[in-house]
């Protein structure tokens, strides 16, 4: 393939939803000079209370229509289809960077001895392998306390991120957990922090959160340079929205969330 046509493609950047935008910004912060297509498939959204063989064939599909765009890259700025497919498509895709993007437990485990560490995220993410494997790397090292999170992407995928019916859901699925009872908080799906204040403010000011963007953004980066596909630094990147479903409130809440502080 010509190189010149190589620099000129664009990032994909994939989600159930509008949930990935975490992780786009966190990519734009470190590559501005990139071009990305955000897709999410907001049509198909929860992902997270869906099987995993429905998940795959999802994620699947969307990917491929990236790829046919001509992305010299992916990252599945989810969670929960990270751990239903990502292994799938390298396996598809083997010349291409492809990076998910998983809770981040270590650095939540790591951040003081022995901690007590929340993991929320979709039922999906907690259910699978991937993550029981990631709990047993760190289980002397921490308490992990998983917690599913039903229904709190939706408040998110609704733009709604500090109404009152977010604050008692919020209330009702922490109460065990709150008044500084966890050392750190993970937010183990890539809707969360979007209501990351409200998360905190339940779970009390001492509490500290991590969120796997900024690991995932700077893994794309180094895989992207490996294979020579970055970028110059003179120019200024362009963002693309997509959406399965089609309305352009939805593409308006992907701006709206990405230009929050
Ligand atoms: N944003 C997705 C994640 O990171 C999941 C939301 C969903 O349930 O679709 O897990």
């Amino acid at each position: 393939m010509n190189s010149n046509l190589q620099r000129k493609r664009s990032i994909a950047v994939f989600d159930s939803g509008v949930g990935g935008i975490s992780v786009l910004r966190e990519l734009i912060k470190i590559m501005p000079n990139e071009d990305y297509i955000y897709m999410g498939d907001s049509k198909n959204a929860p992902y997270g209370t869906k099987s995993k063989e429905e998940v795959r064939k999802l994620t699947v599909s969307c990917a491929q229509n990236l790829f046919s765009q001509g992305a010299k890259g992916l990252v599945v700025a989810c969670n929960t289809a990270t751990s239903a497919a990502v292994r799938v498509l390298r396996e598809m895709y083997p010349q291409v960077p492809i990076v998910g993007i998983e809770p981040a437990v270590k650095p939540a485990a790591l951040c003081m001895e022995y901690p007590r560490v929340l993991v929320m995220a979709t039922p999906m993410t907690i259910r699978e392998e991937k993550f029981h494997h990631l709990m047993e790397r760190y289980e002397n090292d921490a308490e992990i306390i998983p917690l599913p999170c039903p229904g709190l992407m939706d408040f998110i995928e609704r733009g709604d991120l500090d109404g009152e019916d977010l604050k008692s859901y919020l209330g009702d699925l922490l109460y065990s957990y709150s008044d500084n009872q966890m050392d750190a908080a993970v937010l183990g799906c890539t809707h969360y922090p979007f209501v990351r204040r409200q998360i905190q403010q339940v779970l009390g000011e001492h509490v500290r959160i991590f969120d796997g963007g900024e690991g995932t953004a700077r893994e794309m980066r180094r895989r992207l340079g490996e294979k020579g596909l970055l970028q110059s630094e003179d120019r200024h990147g362009v963002i693309k929205f997509e959406n399965s479903l089609t309305d352009v409130s939805r593409i308006e809440l992907c701006r709206r969330l990405l230009a929050l502080p």
